[in-house]
Order: C-alpha cells, then structure tokens, then sequence
C-alpha cells in the first residue's frame, strides 16, 4: 500500500500536564504512533511541562513506560521508540508562579509551528495563556490546545473563553471534542455529504425518529472524584453526544472547511427545542452481583449525580420539525455500543396489504466497536405461501470492506494533535459552539436541582433504568438493543 501520510511541518509542542494521566495515556502514546507512521519531521520535538521536579531523562522514562502500557502501534518497534524519545525533553514548569518559564522560552526554536496543549485543569488555563504571553513564549501564530470539560456551564464557560481571547485569537485555540477526531464520526459527514443516496431522505418528510446511543461498560472507579461533580450529562451529552447531533442534523456545509462546517454544527445547536423534563430520564447505576454500584465509586454516600441519560429532543428548522431525536448514554451498561440508527417512515400505502405487516429502513452507523453500517431493507420471504415479507439487512463492516487499510487508522488524539500542526480546525469546536451547547444544557441541570430530582436505579450491567424505555414506549417506538 502506497503511504498517504503527510508529513507536517517541524513543530514544537510544549504539553502542560504531561505527567498527568491524559498525557500518559493518549497523547504521548498517540504521538509516538504518529512518529512511527512517519508523519514526524526529523526536527520536531515534544517538550514536557508540569509541576513535578524532572530532568529529561526521568521524563523520558515516564514517556517510555506510558507507551509500553497504553500502546505503540503495529509497526512501532523499541528501537522505533528510543528514536522518538531523542524529540522529547522536559521542563519543570510552575504554571500559576514564576519558575521555570524562562528555560522553557530558551528551548523553543524559531521558524517552527508552536503549539501548546494545556492537559490540566480549566482553572489553569488563565495562568498559562497569561504567562506564555507575558514570558513571550507564545507569539500570534502559535497555537493553545485546550482540553475538556471546557466549563460546568455557560457562565464557566464564557469565563474561559473570555480568558482565551485576552491572550489569543479564536483562530489560535483549538478546543477538543476528541469524538470529533473519530474516524466513524467523520464518516457521518461522509455517508451523507459524499453519496446522493440518503441526503434527499434526509428530513422529517422522510425520517421517522433518530437514536444516538453511546453505551459504555465502564463505570466510573477511579475517577469519582471528577465524576460526581459532572455526571453523564455533562461529561457526554453537552459534548460528544452533541457533536454527533450536530453532524446528523447539519445543513450540508458549502465546504469542509472550519467555519463552513462550524457554522452548520452552530445552527443546529441554536435550533435545538427546550427539553421538557418528562422527555428525560435520569439514572444511577446500583451493584449487581458482579460489580459495586455507583454509590460506591464515589465520595458522596448520597450522590445524586446522573450516570445514565436519556431524552427526546426536538430540532425546530425546516429539515427537522416533527422528527424526534432519542439520546441515551450511560456508565456501566450491559455492552460498549456506540451508534446512530436513523428510522425512517414506513411506505405510505402497503400494496401488500395489512397482513404483510409494517415495514420501515433503518440505517445503523455503528461508531464502535466494529464499524460500520447497516441498511436494514424490506424483501419477499423466499418461497411458495404468498407476498410475506421480511426484513434484511445490508451489513457493511469497514474492517472487512477497506481491508488492512481500516487497520492503519489513527485514534482520535493523534489526528486531532496533527491537526493542530497542520492549522486545521475543522474539527474542534469553536468559542460560540460550546456557548451555545451550555446555553441549551444549563436549564435542564438548573430543573433537576431545583426540582431536586433523584436518579433512577439501574442495575450495573443492564440497559439502562426501565424508564428510559418508557420513553420510547410512550412514542409507540422501541430503542434498539445495545449490543457490541
Ligand atoms: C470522555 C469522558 O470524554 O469520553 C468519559 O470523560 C468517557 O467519561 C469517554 O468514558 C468516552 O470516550 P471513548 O473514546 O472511549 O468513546
């Protein structure tokens, strides 16, 4: 296979937070599998930054051990991996104080792309932007990487990017959605804007309902802390869920270029409806006999946090008024299933007449594991016994269909990171975006604390409380089963 990775220019990339479990678990190892891809020039280099006292060579250490736990790619070999660790270096940093600032400016080098990814909390995003301004680390092109939860809601938010835009342009930040640097994800934008197939059926004339799911099986152990104070309504659906959303539902974009495309994403956020609070469900995982309950993995033996969401949201535009959208994400489900499954109408009059049943197609794009799509199609049962009809499915895997390329896939960081070197924003989300999703999340997690509203249980391992199903079931429609 000839290689279609583009090397990018020579960068430096300073990361804040790199000994902080981000930075071990995706974006180093990310960027190691992008070194041994070849899409690392000979003089870029990797510069860490935090608060622990280290030279380069503990630093180097802490890099190595990250790759070998969280994962080199195919091809990345120990050699492979001591050639990257000659681009990585380390400087102690005090991000809310004075030192180390000056050593740091020493290492970076003119004529590069600069870049600096803050893996650490909001709440230090002010201190940085202000000192690589003040210390001249950071000019007007260089670039900030900036990482979720960007806010707990729209004035945190709004506070931050006030924040950003003291010290740089909107053109500078780059806010990660990592669903975003998902290569299913982008071939939603695919499917519809590069085929003529569905995009005419592609509106409330057509469409019945829409599910989006994303189920995990993971809890939230080991990361209580962080976890209690979110919930799955802002840890998932005011971003990833979201996002997703929105390329369903966008206009098709003049072009794919950032603010084409964010514009659209913008639109739909703006036209989502209000949630009418007896249109979600809340839910909070209790122990099963194979795994401890929710209650368990955090702090709070009282938590009323969320670890499960589902809701019927309504789009109000032309394409979309009267075609319902069924959000659901949760912790601790029966299987990890993330997918979109857009519903369409039944035929308006069956020529088969009632004994042939209902009929409708459902297209299923499965965002992981295993994806792929499905086109669920209507035809003759085969044989003698009449018109009885039965429906099949078109079931496309992409790791069967694009063979060992679909193998050779970048994860979502290291797209998202190259991306940034490139000076590509198509996919991250841009100041107004996020504003605007709080704006829409806001009122729905004000209602549940005003009415003090406690979770419905769930059993660890299940598909969610029984009222989520209620949900659907009241709409006389049905959630597809999560399965892997
Ligand atoms: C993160 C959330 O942003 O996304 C996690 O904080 C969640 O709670 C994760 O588990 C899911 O990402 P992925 O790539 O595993 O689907």
């Amino acid at each position: 296979m000839v290689s279609r990775v583009i090397p990018v220019d020579p960068f430096d990339l300073v990361i804040f937070g790199a000994t902080g479990d981000l930075a071990r678990r995706k974006i180093l190892p990310g960027l190691f599998r992008r070194y041994c891809a070849g899409q690392m020039p000979e003089e870029a280099r990797i510069i860490g930054a935090a608060r622990s006292e280290m030279d380069d060579d503990g630093f180097r250490d802490l890099v190595r051990e990250a790759v070998r736990k969280f994962g080199g790619g195919r091809d990345c070999s120990d050699e492979a991996l001591e050639g990257f660790l000659a681009h990585v270096g380390y400087e102690h940093v005090d991000a809310m104080g004075e030192g180390g600032w000056e050593t740091l400016k020493a290492r970076l080098r003119d004529g590069m792309v600069r870049a600096f990814y803050f893996s650490v909390a909001p709440s230090l995003f002010g201190a940085l932007a202000e000192r690589l301004r003040g210390f001249g680390l950071a000019d007007d092109d260089s670039r900030v990487v900036v990482e979720k939860p960007f806010g707990k809601d729209l004035a945190s938010a709004r506070a931050l990017n006030s924040t950003l835009a003291e010290h740089f342009d909107e053109t500078q930040i780059y806010r990660i959605d990592h669903y975003l640097g998902k290569e299913t994800v982008q071939n939603l934008m695919a499917v519809r804007f590069g085929n003529m197939l569905f995009e005419p059926l592609w509106n409330a004339q057509f469409v019945d309902h829409i599910q989006i799911t994303v189920a995990e099986t993971v809890d939230v152990s080991g990361r209580g802390a962080y976890y209690d104070k979110s919930g799955a309504m802002r840890d998932m659906v005011q971003n990833h869920l979201m996002q997703l959303l929105c390329l369903i539902a966008m206009e098709p974009p003049a072009r794919f270029e950032p603010d084409s495309v964010r514009d659209e994403k913008l639109k739909v956020i703006r036209a989502l409806d209000p949630v009418d609070y007896h249109h979600i469900v809340r839910g909070q995982y209790i122990a099963d006999e194979k795994q401890p309950g929710y209650r368990s993995h955090v702090e709070d033996p009282r938590s009323t946090t969320e670890s499960f969401v589902a809701m019927k949201i309504s789009i109000s535009n032309w394409r979309w008024a009267g075609t319902p959208f069924y959000l659901r994400t949760g912790k601790a489900l029966k299987s990890q299933a993330s997918e979109i499954a857009v519903v369409f109408k039944d035929a308006p009059h069956s020529i088969f007449g009632p004994e042939a049943g209902r009929h409708a197609n459902v297209l299923v794009i499965r965002l992981q594991p295993n994806e792929g799509m499905t086109l669920g199609v209507t035809i003759k049962e085969p044989g003698p016994g009449g018109m009885r009809l039965k429906d099949v499915a078109l079931d496309m895997s992409f790791a069967d269909a694009l063979g060992p390329d679909a193998e050779d896939i970048p994860d979502a960081y290291e797209r998202l990171i190259m991306d940034v070197i490139r000076g590509n924003q198509t996919l991250f989300m841009r100041g107004d975006e996020v504003e605007a999703a709080w704006t829409w999340t806001d009122p729905i997690i004000e209602g549940w604390q005003r009415r003090g509203e406690v979770p419905k249980e769930y059993d660890a391992g299940s598909s969610g409380p029984d009222d989520a199903l209620m949900l659907m079931h009241r709409d006389g429609r049905k959630w597809r089963d999560i399965k892997a």
